[in-house]
């Protein structure tokens, strides 16, 4: 390649500028600088970054774009850098704007001119593209993870309590008997659509914007697919405008996030109540619950309030990326520098919410039970007679029903629950109701009845357990 005739510009007047600031005769406003500088939120993508640089400088050395010399001097330079950065020593500095420009300023002060050539062929655009992508995949793989062991600590609570009668709702009233078991299965089975949402967000987002450089690619013979391989990359993105004007794919991954927040905030709720001295039907651990300063009985499930709060600063990511993005016009905006403080805070608090919740699931015991006690009030098994009654004596449910509404206004008014209520005033509202019937209104037999496949039926809550353990294994 041609010899070295690069003299770093340096001019104390345009620090910060020295990158970009051929064309300028004087330095920026404060105010430009306070509006324009990222390094405070970008230093996160330092890691990428390095990655990032590495595979484009090997390639170029690979396509004879940059000599072996320079491109030595260049990869040396970055893992200095890198030990800089491990060691906590690495001079993050805002008058170089962004993560990009710290991490050549700095390489050039190392390595002197030859950090020059690491920018050939690459723009910022591309950069800060590959960079997102590579920390947003980096993401998806994470709360994958999280989700998994998620999913384990519900496997393994639902498991020890497949047959713990529970009430369940429907309105937030007394419905139907289930199991604890079932109900935690419930949320092994939102969870499960969550990392599956991932796993398709990040089979799209896996493809490399690096090499079409500022929007329209590069005259130099670079190999996209190379880099695309070294980064683990699927493959290039097809078209370079695209590549460097793309957020979908942060944009997919809050939309995962914002869905899989809600299942949290779901069952954070549910902890809410159930941890109540009303329902009681769970203890929490003091790991995660908190005490009062003025009220010392108390015990408060502040974790699973927290968990149903952070539901709040990731669908704000959501909202805010979408609006960033729209409207903006094909390729690069500044605007897009928006694009990582509300994805690298949404990705904080699901981390924080998934954990937290994980925690919770695993330390939480069911009183279970309160939970049976609960599970035969509100004439829960109103259902198993009206269903009783179109069984054994033919009669059509929706007379079954109001057969059995008018049973159970008749127990309201003598105070009883349905199992409590005589055969005499059975018959009198439906003759033909023998008392074989009370074997279908205890709970216990409610629960084991629904054997429809998903239903609460102990025996298929446990077939769902093993199929979700075969699946994670
Ligand atoms: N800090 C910028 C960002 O995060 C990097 C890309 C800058 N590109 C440019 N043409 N100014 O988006």
């Amino acid at each position: 390649m041609t010899a070295p005739s690069d003299k770093p510009p340096n001019d104390q007047d345009k620090q910060g500028q020295s990158l970009w600031g051929g064309r300028f005769s004087d330095k920026p406003d404060a105010l430009m600088q306070a509006i324009n500088v990222s390094i405070g939120v970008d230093r996160k993508l330092a890691a990428q970054d390095l990655a990032g640089s590495r595979a484009h400088a090997r390639m170029l050395i690979d396509q004879g774009v940059i000599g072996a010399e320079d491109g030595e001097l260049i990869l040396r330079g970055l893992d200095a850098i890198e030990g800089e950065m491990a060691a906590g020593e690495f001079p993050f500095r805002d008058e170089f704007e962004d993560i990009h420009m710290n991490i050549e300023a700095r390489l050039s002060e190392l390595i002197g001119p030859a950090s020059g050539r690491l920018h050939t062929a690459r723009s910022r655009n591309d950069q800060v593209a590959v960079d997102f992508r590579l920390w947003v995949r980096e993401a998806c793989d994470h709360t994958l993870a999280q989700l998994h062991a998620l999913q384990q600590a519900l496997l393994a609570k639902a498991e020890a309590h497949a047959d713990a009668i529970m009430p369940g709702f429907t309105h937030l009233q007394p419905a139907q008997p289930v199991t604890f078991g079932h109900h935690l299965m419930a949320y092994v089975e939102m969870f499960g659509r969550d990392a599956s949402r991932f796993t398709d967000a990040r089979i799209r987002m896996n493809e490399s914007p690096l090499g079409a450089a500022a929007l329209a690619g590069s005259p130099f013979p670079i190999d996209r697919h190379a880099t695309a391989k070294a980064l683990g990359f699927d493959r290039p993105t097809a078209n370079s405008l695209d590549s460097v004007s793309a957020r979908d794919f942060a944009l997919e991954a809050l939309s995962a996030a914002s869905i899989c927040a809600t299942h949290l905030s779901r069952m954070a709720e549910e902890i809410v109540i159930w941890s109540t001295p009303q329902f009681g039907f769970i203890r929490l651990s003091d790991a995660f619950t908190t005490g009062s300063s003025i009220m010392p009985q108390k015990r408060n499930p502040d974790a699973a309030e927290l968990v149903r709060a952070k539901t709040g600063r990731i669908f704000g990511a959501l909202t805010s990326l979408t609006l960033v993005m729209k409207g903006l016009p094909l390729a690069y905006s500044k605007d897009m520098q928006e694009d990582k403080p509300p994805t690298f805070e949404a990705f904080e608090a699901l981390d924080l919410g998934l954990a937290a919740m994980t925690g919770m699931v695993a330390d939480m015991t069911p009183d279970t039970a309160r939970m049976a006690a609960a599970a035969g009030a509100g004439f829960s098994t109103a259902t198993d007679l009206a269903d009783w009654l179109v069984r054994t004596l033919n009669v059509p449910f929706r007379q079954a029903h109001h057969i059995t509404g008018a049973a159970v206004k008749r127990a309201e008014a003598l105070g009883v629950d349905l199992p409590g209520l005589p055969l005499s005033e059975l018959q009198a509202l439906e003759p033909g109701i023998t008392d074989g019937v009370y074997a279908v209104l205890t709970p216990a037999a409610s629960v084991a009845s629904r054997s429809s496949y998903g239903g609460a039926a102990p025996d298929q809550v446990r077939a769902q357990i093993k199929r979700w353990k075969d699946l994670l294994a």
